[in-house]
C-alpha cells in the first residue's frame, strides 16, 4: 500500500518560497513520518534553514537505507515522509491532524517531532485516537521530563534520556564544582521551562542559589536574540554582586547566540563567563567564533553519544557532490548548502574540518538512527507475526496499528545486531517494557560532562574533553577531577582543579537575593512528636519589623536544645516519651511583633514545606520552650494563654511573669528578678557599710571613678571587659550553672558545610571566625575561612545553655508523665492532654534535676513555677595585669525568697508595687505620683524592683544609674545597670 504524495499541502504558517511543506523522502509500501523544523521560526514565521534538523533528516534516511538493504524484509519496503514544523507548535498539530486525517488510507509511524514542544502536541492528538488507528511515536531528541506520562502519551516511546537525568547530572556537577550561585538563560518552551524548573529545585536543596532566570523567546531572530543575550550578561556580570556562572539550557539555537553575544561583548565583560551548557550546545556549529575564547573552561552535558563515522563519511560526501541533487527527494538539503557556501571560505570542496566547524555532528543523529532502527525492527516483527511465510501477506496493511505499539512497547532490541552499519552501537539495547522511556542500562553511563579545553587537538572545530561521567541508579557523578581545566581571564593562563572558577557570590559582595530567598526563620528538626522553641538567632533590625544581625549566643542555644533531645536518653531523671522528639525552632529576633506573627503563622498553617505547601503540626506539639528575654516571653505567653500551651523560659526574670492569673501555662527556670533585687540590695547595703575595704583593694584609678556598677545577671559573667574600660569595681551577680562538657565538645566540633541542618550555623560561624565560607552569600569580609574551620577552644558558651537544657528536660519528662497518664501511652497527643494542661504544668513543676552538676536532684521550680536557682557574686578586678570577674560567693537568699513566695500565691507582681523612695520614683517614674511612704526596706526593694522591670523591658544596651550616697561631701553613685535583653 503506498500513500499519494502530498506536496505542498494546506499547512499553514509563512512557507518559503518554493520549499514544501512535507516531502516524500523515499517511496515504500509503508511509511515512517518525520516531523522536524527544517526552519528556524523567525517572528512566528518560518526563517532561515537549520542544518541540524536537516541532518537528522539525512541520517534517518540513511538507516532506513542501509537497514533495508541489509535485511530480509521481504517484499516491503519502508518509506520516508517528512513534515516541516518551522518550530511551531501549531505547525506541529496540523502535521498531526493531516496524518490523523490520512490513517484510515496509509500505514505510517512517526519519528519525532524534534522539539519537546511539538513532540507533546503531536502525541496528545495521535494518541487520543481510537486504539485501531493509533500510531506509535518515537522521538529521539524530545527530552522534556513530563514526556514520560504514559497517561497523558499513550503512543509514545523514546531513546533519548529524559531531562531530568541531564538535571540531576547537571546539579551534580554544581555540586562537584562548588557552585552556589548562578543565573540560568533558557529557551521559552516545555524543554527550558521544565528543565529550569526541575534544576531550580534540586539544587536549591543543596543550598545552591539560582539568583536569576532569563527566558529566550524561541521566536526572536538570532541578531535580536544576541542583543538581548548582550544586554543581559552586562548587566549581570557587571552589578554589585556580580554573577560569573551561567546555564544555558535550550536548543542549539540559544547555545549558539549565547556564544555568539559572549564574543561580541568581550571587551565590556569584567570576565568571561563560566557556562554549563544542555546537551544542544554539542551540536553548534563553531563558525565565525573564536570557539575556545568564549567556552574554556565551561562544561556541556551529553547523553552519551558515539559518532557514526560511516554517517559522519555519508554527510560529508553530500557536500562534496552537491550538484547531484540539484533534484535530491530532501529538498532542503539544498538550503543546507546554500548556507554552507555563505559561511564558508572555501565552498564545494571543504575539509570535514571546515564541514563541522559549520556543523558539528549532531548529539541527535545517534538517537535518531537509534529511533529508526527500533522502529523498522518493530515493522518486521509485527509482519513477521502476522504474515508468517506469505511473503505477498496483504493482511499485513489491515492490522490495527496498536500491534504496533504493543510490539513496540515490549520489543528488546540490540543494536549489536546491526553491526554493518552501526559499528558504534554495540551493546546497546532498548528496551521500553511499557514505558516511555528505554530503561537504563546497568552500570552503563547516563549521561556525560565535557569540558571546553584549550588545543585539545590541535583542531579549532574541538576542545571538548569528556572529563565525566553521571549513572542514574545511583545519582552519582564521577569527575575526572585532573582532567578539568579552567582558565585565567585575560590571557588564559591554566588553571588547575582547585583553582577553578567557581559560580560563586563574588569576594566583597553580599549576594542579597539569595539571602532574602532563604529567610530561614525556622529551623525544623524531625521527629513524630515535637517541641516548639523560641530563640533569639538575630537582633532586631534598625527599620521596623525588621532582623538584624546574628546575635552572640543565640546558636548555642539553638544547638542546645537538639543537644539536650538527643542527650535525654542518658540524663538521669529525665522521661522520654517512646517516640522520636523533634523540634521546630523560631528564630525571635528579639521583636515581639515578629514572634507574635510566626507563632500565629505556625498555629494557622503549620510548617512551610520546601515546595511552599504547609503542614499542619500542631496537634503533635508537647509544648512551648519560650524564650530569653522576659519581652518574647510575654508575648509567647499572651498566644499561649489563649491556646493553652504549656511554656517554659530559659531566661525572662521580668516579675510580671510570676503573674498565674495572667499567664496560667507558663513557668521558667530562670529567677525573678525579684529575687535577685534582694540579693543586689543586699549586696549595697554591704558595699555602703563596708566602703572603705573596697577601696584599698582595688586599682587606685577608682579615685577618678563616678560610678560603680551593680550588674544584674544580664551581665553576669559576659566576655565585656575588654571592650569597656573603667569597669573594676563592678559587682555582677549570676547564675551560672555549669557547662556540660559534652556539649562544649559538641560545640566545637561543629563545621558547616553550606547544606547544614541548621540554617544559621553557617552566619555564625563566619561571625564567630571573622571570614567567609565560599560558598556563602555574605563575602563582604574577604578573608575566607578554611572549609574545615570550627570555633577556637576559648569559645565562651553562651551562659543560658544550660538553662535550655533543663527546660527541655523538664518539658519531655512533664509531658511523657501526663501523657502516660491522660492518653495511656506516650508516643502521641490525646484530646485529654491537652485538656488537662494545669495538670501538664503541675507535672513539670515536679521534676527535679541535677541543674548544678552536684549529683543530686533537686527542686527547679517553686510552687509558682518560677526558678529558683543560686546567685553567684562576681567582682571584676585586676589580678595579675589581666582584667576579670573574681568569684565572691553563693547567695543562699534564694532560701528565704523561696520560702517567702513559695505560698503566696496571690502575689501578682506588677500591680502590687509601690514607689517607696521619693527621689528614686522622681527619676524614674515621672508621671507615677505614688504616696510617699516610710522609706522602708520593703518598700525600697519595691522600687527598685519597679526599675528592674523597666530595665527588662528596654531592649537598648545601658540603663543606668540611681541611688546616691554622700559620704565626705562627694557623690558616689552605684548604679545598677540592666544590660538590655
Ligand atoms: C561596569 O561597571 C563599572 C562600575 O561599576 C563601570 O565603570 C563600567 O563602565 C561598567 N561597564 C559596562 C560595560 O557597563
Ligand atoms: C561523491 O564524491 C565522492 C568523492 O568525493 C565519491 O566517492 C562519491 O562516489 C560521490 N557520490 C556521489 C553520490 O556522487
Ligand atoms: C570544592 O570544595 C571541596 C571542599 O568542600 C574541595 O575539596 C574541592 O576540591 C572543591 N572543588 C573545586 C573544584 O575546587
Amino acid at each position: 500500500m503506498s500513500i499519494s504524495l502530498v506536496l505542498g499541502t494546506l499547512l499553514l504558517a509563512g512557507t518559503v518560497i518554493g520549499v514544501p511543506d512535507c516531502v516524500i523522502v523515499s517511496h515504500g509500501d509503508v511509511y515512517i513520518d518525520i516531523i522536524l523544523s527544517v526552519y528556524h521560526n523567525e517572528n512566528g514565521s518560518c526563517g532561515t534553514v537549520d542544518p541540524e534538523s536537516v541532518q537528522q533528516l539525512e541520517a534517518v534516511r540513511w538507516a532506513l537505507q542501509n537497514i533495508q538493504e541489509t535485511s530480509d524484509m521481504p517484499d516491503i519496503t519502508i518509506g520516508l515522509r517528512a513534515h516541516r514544523t518551522c518550530r511551531s507548535t501549531e505547525n506541529a498539530a496540523m502535521v498531526a491532524a493531516t496524518i490523523a486525517y490520512e490513517l484510515t488510507t496509509n500505514n505510517s509511524r512517526i519519528l519525532g517531532p524534534e522539539f519537546s514542544s511539538e513532540a507533546m502536541v503531536v502525541s496528545s492528538l495521535l494518541g487520543a485516537l481510537p486504539e485501531k488507528h493509533r500510531l506509535p511515536q518515537i522521538g529521539y531528541s524530545t527530552s522534556v521530563a513530563s514526556l514520560s506520562d504514559r497517561n497523558l502519551y499513550r503512543n509514545f516511546f523514546r531513546v533519548i534520556p529524559p531531562d531530568n537525568i541531564q538535571i540531576s547530572a547537571m546539579e551534580r556537577l554544581m555540586v562537584a564544582m562548588n557552585w552556589t550561585y548562578f543565573a540560568a538563560v533558557y529557551d521559552d518552551d516545555a524543554y527550558g521551562r521544565e528543565g529550569v524548573a526541575s534544576l531550580e529545585k534540586l539544587s536549591k536543596m543543596e543550598g545552591i542559589c539560582l539568583t536569576k532566570k532569563i527566558l529566550i523567546d524561541t521566536r526572536l531572530s538570532n541578531q535580536e536574540t544576541i542583543l538581548k543575550l548582550q544586554e543581559t550578561l552586562i548587566s549581570l556580570m557587571n552589578k554589585t554582586s556580580p554573577i560569573l556562572g551561567f546555564v544555558v539550557f535550550g536548543g542549539t539555537k540559544l547555545a549558539s547566540n549565547f556564544l555568539h553575544a559572549v564574543n561580541k561583548s568581550i571587551n565590556d565583560l569584567p570576565a568571561i563567563p563560566l557556562l554549563i551548557l544542555s546537551e544542544a550546545a554539542m551540536n553548534v556549529g563553531t563558525f565565525s567564533l573564536d570557539w575556545p575564547t568564549v567556552l574554556a573552561g565551561s562544561f556541556v552535558l551529553s547523553p552519551p553519544v558515539r559518532k557514526i563515522e560511516k554517517f559522519a563519511t555519508y554527510w560529508t560526501s553530500l557536500f562534496h557532490n552537491q550538484t547531484t541533487h540539484i533534484q535530491d527527494s530532501n529538498p532542503w538539503l539544498l538550503d543546507v548548502f546554500k548556507l554552507w557556501s555563505s559561511q564558508s571560505s572555501r565552498h564545494e570542496n571543504g575539509t570535514t574540518e571546515e564541514l563541522n566547524s559549520v556543523l558539528a555532528s549532531s548529539t541527535f543523529v545517534h538517537y535518531a538512527v537509534q529511533a529508526t532502527v527500533v522502529l523498522a525492527e518493530t515493522i518486521k516483527r509485527v509482519r513477521g507475526d502476522t504474515c508468517k511465510n506469505d511473503d505477498k501477506c496483504p493482511s499485513f496493511f489491515n492490522i490495527s496499528r496498536f500491534q504496533l505499539i504493543k510490539k513496540l512497547a515490549n520489543i528488546k532490541v540490540d543494536l549489536a545486531e546491526f553491526p554493518i552499519f552501526i559499528k558504534s552501537l554495540e551493546s546497546i539495547s532498548v528496551f521500553f517494557n511499557g514505558s516511555v522511556d528505554a530503561l537504563p542500562q546497568q552500570g552503563s553511563t547516563s549521561y556525560v560532562v565535557f569540558n571546553c579545553q584549550k588545543n585539545i587537538d590541535g583542531t579549532r572545530e574541538n576542545c571538548f574533553k569528556e572529563v565525566g561521567s553521571y549513572h542514574r541508579l545511583s545519582n552519582k557523578l564521577n569527575l575526572l577531577n585532573h582532567d578539568i581545566k579552567d582558565y585565567e581571564y585575560p590571557g588564559y593562563a591554566e588553571l588547575s582543579w582547585n583553582e577553578t572558577r567557581k559560580g560563586q557570590c563574588k569576594n566583597g559582595s553580599v549576594c542579597t537575593s539569595c539571602i532574602i530567598d532563604n529567610p530561614n526563620h525556622v529551623y525544623i528538626i524531625p521527629g513524630e512528636l515535637y517541641i516548639v522553641a523560641v530563640v533569639p538567632v538575630h537582633v532586631r533590625g534598625s527599620s521596623p519589623m525588621q532582623c538584624g544581625d546574628v546575635k552572640i549566643g543565640g546558636v548555642d542555644i539553638v544547638e542546645a536544645i537538639d543537644f539536650a533531645i538527643r542527650q535525654s536518653k542518658f540524663q538521669p531523671g529525665v522521661e522520654r516519651p517512646i517516640v522520636s522528639v523533634g523540634a521546630i525552632i523560631i528564630d525571635s529576633c528579639i521583636h515581639p511583633m515578629i514572634i507574635k506573627e510566626r507563632i500565629l503563622t505556625l498555629y494557622r498553617y503549620g510548617i512551610r514545606n520546601d515546595d511552599g505547601s504547609y503542614s499542619q503540626i500542631m496537634m503533635r506539639v508537647i509544648g512551648f520552650i519560650a524564650a530569653w528575654s522576659s519581652d518574647i516571653s510575654i508575648s509567647v505567653a499572651e498566644i499561649l494563654t489563649e491556646t493553652r500551651h504549656v511554656q517554659i523560659a530559659y531566661g525572662s526574670t521580668a516579675p510580671i511573669l510570676s503573674n498565674r492569673t495572667k499567664y496560667p501555662y507558663f513557668l521558667r527556670l530562670a529567677n525573678s528578678d525579684i529575687l535577685q533585687i534582694k540579693l543586689m540590695l543586699d549586696i549595697m547595703k554591704d558595699i555602703g557599710a563596708n566602703y572603705e575595704w573596697l577601696v584599698p583593694s582595688l586599682d587606685k584609678h577608682l579615685e577618678t571613678y563616678e560610678f560603680i556598677f551593680i550588674a544584674s545577671e544580664e551581665w553576669g559573667t559576659r566576655p565585656i571587659l575588654k571592650d569597656v574600660k573603667n569597669l573594676i569595681g563592678t559587682i555582677t551577680v549570676s547564675t551560672d550553672l555549669p557547662v556540660n562538657q559534652k556539649f562544649r565538645e559538641h560545640m566545637l566540633n561543629l563545621r558547616t558545610t553550606g547544606e547544614d541542618a541548621n540554617p544559621w550555623l553557617q552566619t555564625f560561624m563566619e561571625k564567630e571566625l571573622k571570614c567567609h565560607f565560599q560558598w556563602s552569600f555574605n563575602k563582604i569580609s574577604s578573608k575566607s575561612c578554611r572549609i574545615d574551620e570550627g570555633l577556637k577552644n576559648d569559645y565562651k558558651i553562651d551562659s543560658w545553655v544550660p538553662l535550655v537544657e533543663n527546660a527541655v528536660y523538664a518539658l519531655l519528662t512533664g509531658a511523657s508523665r501526663t501523657l502516660k497518664k491522660q492518653c495511656g501511652q506516650t508516643s502521641s497527643i490525646c484530646d485529654n492532654y491537652r485538656a488537662h494542661v494545669m495538670e501538664l504544668v503541675e507535672e513539670i513543676k515536679q521534676v527535679q534535676l541535677d541543674m548544678h552538676g552536684t549529683g543530686n536532684r533537686e527542686d527547679i521550680f517553686d510552687q509558682n513555677g518560677d526558678g529558683i536557682l543560686a546567685y553567684i557574686i562576681y567582682m571584676v578586678q585586676k589580678q595579675a595585669g589581666e582584667v576579670k570577674y573574681r568569684r565572691l560567693g553563693q547567695s543562699l537568699l534564694f532560701y528565704f525568697v523561696k520560702n517567702l513566695w513559695k505560698n503566696s500565691t496571690n502575689f501578682t507582681g506588677e500591680s502590687d508595687l509601690k514607689c517607696g523612695q521619693k527621689t528614686l520614683c522622681s527619676v524614674c517614674f515621672q508621671e507615677q505620683s505614688s504616696e510617699p511612704q516610710t522609706s522602708s526596706y520593703i518598700g525600697f526593694l519595691y522600687s527598685t524592683i519597679a526599675l528592674i522591670i523597666l530595665c527588662s523591658v528596654s531592649v537598648v544596651a545601658v540603663v543606668f544609674l540611681i541611688i546616691q550616697h554622700r559620704r565626705k561631701g562627694r557623690t558616689k553613685i552605684v548604679g545598677f545597670v540592666c544590660v538590655g535583653e
